[in-house]
């Protein structure tokens, strides 16, 4: 039987990873769970928020189901150490970005469908006085470990970083900043990663029906990252004559991103500009209650929702958060190893119950997050996965 490593996390992390477990078992997944430490209370306690025994399971079992962490900016973090740890140069790393790094996940997979009946769908007016309601269904590949997130920065840059960078001409510009008034973030991307981002997407487009798929850069300004990224997927594109590419700009399919959802299949960016993007197609179908995602690697997989630990719902007992984004999380696990089965009869269930629309948490209507949403009409978490159980 498989093993999967469950990393609930912080905050709702620990109550969307075990109702995502409660349905994955009712829907007839068979498998052991063994339990990771990721987060903020590992920091507290061991000065790391990914301990070496949980990057040990996912060495050895290779699938990860992850709920959520907390994060705090660098001096809240070090305040927050066990008195026995400060002071002994600690620094706090995410726990998911080390995750991503330290497995090379480079493929991430944000697919953005929206459900028929969902009352978070984006509607637009249609022109002749009423409105209509594009299905969307898009999905965002983001390159996940390099980019403007690889990490590669410097405030006060050293001096043969300021040197190396004072050969290029365009730092005309910066001739009388000095190097403490400097901040440095860079974009390196890599022709192997790129092509195997951008290889991924025409596979997945290949693989489940979408006849384009969208570099979504802006090679006009930065024309040597985003020129590989367009230039690599003219390459790759000769192979997939059936499948369309198209290129947009950042910018402008932000601004298009409510004129024409629908035409767009899948769509490829760097790690920020893949970010943006995602959340951009997340917001037309529901959200951060509804959004998933895939890391993936070539050995090791990690599926997670899209959202926070949201740690103001936390204490909140029942709890009302949304738990379909992990749901759909570990529907895309069962996808990746080969249970497709499963997923679709999950995915099936959900929609009933959406389509249905007798159960619904807080986020669904639109209504402030508290205590009293339930006496509004909201159900819990725990309800939402009863329903979507009763319709397997
Ligand atoms: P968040 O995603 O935790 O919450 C933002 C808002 O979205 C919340 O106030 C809540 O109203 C709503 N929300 C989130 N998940 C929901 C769900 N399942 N159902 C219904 N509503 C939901 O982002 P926020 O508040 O910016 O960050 C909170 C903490 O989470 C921070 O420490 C942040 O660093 C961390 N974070 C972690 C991520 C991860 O684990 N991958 C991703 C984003 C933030
Ligand atoms: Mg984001």
């Amino acid at each position: 039987m498989r093993t999967i490593v469950s990393m609930p996390g912080d905050g709702i992390g620990k109550v969307v990873t075990p109702e995502a477990i409660r349905l994955l078992e009712a829907a007839g997944f068979k498998a052991n769970y063994v339990h990771g430490d990721i987060g903020w209370e590992f920091w507290q306690k061991e000065g790391n928020a990914l301990p070496q025994r949980t990057i040990d399971l996912l060495e050895e079992h290779k699938i990860g189901l992850f709920g959520a962490i907390t994060s705090k900016p660098k001096d809240a973090a070090v305040a927050e150490l066990a008195p026995e740890l400060q002071d002994k140069g600690y620094v706090y790393f995410s726990p998911i970005v080390s995750l991503r790094q330290h497995f090379n996940l480079d493929i991430c997979t944000r697919p953005c469908k929206a459900f028929k009946g969902n009352p978070l769908n984006f509607i637009r007016q249609d022109g002749k006085g009423g409105f209509e309601e594009p299905m969307v269904d898009t999905v965002i590949f983001r390159q996940n470990t390099e980019g403007m997130y690889g990490g590669v920065e410097w405030t006060n840059p050293p001096t043969q970083v300021r040197d190396a960078l004072d050969t290029h001409p365009k730092m005309k510009t910066f001739a009388n900043v000095k190097n403490e008034d400097m901040a440095i973030s860079t974009r390196i991307l890599s022709r192997g990663a790129t092509q195997r981002i951008i290889s991924a997407a025409f596979e997945y487009a290949k693989k489940h029906g979408y006849t384009n798929v969208t570099v979504c850069e802006k090679p006009n300004v930065l024309r040597e990252t985003s020129g590989m990224m367009v230039n690599e997927a003219k390459e790759i594109k000769k192979d997939y004559p059936d499948i369309q590419l198209w290129d947009t700009n950042i910018d402008a399919q932000m601004m298009w991103l409510t004129k024409n959802p629908e035409d767009y299949g899948v769509i490829v960016a760097e790690n920020m500009f893949g970010d943006i993007i995602s959340d951009g197609f997340a917001g037309l179908v529901g959200g951060l209650g509804f959004a998933c995602s895939a890391n993936v690697g070539d050995d090791v997989a990690v599926f997670e929702p899209t959202h926070g630990s949201a740690p103001k719902y936390e204490e909140l007992k029942p709890s009302i958060v949304n738990p379909i984004a992990m749901f759909l999380s570990a529907c895309m696990m069962l996808d990746h190893i080969d249970e497709k089965e499963i997923a679709d009869k999950i995915r099936k269930a959900i929609a009933e119950v959406i389509e249905e629309g007798k159960t619904k948490t807080y986020d669904m209507m639109k209504i402030r997050g508290g205590a009293d949403v339930f006496e509004k009409g909201a159900c819990t978490t725990e309800e939402m996965t009863d329903a979507v159980i009763a319709k397997l």
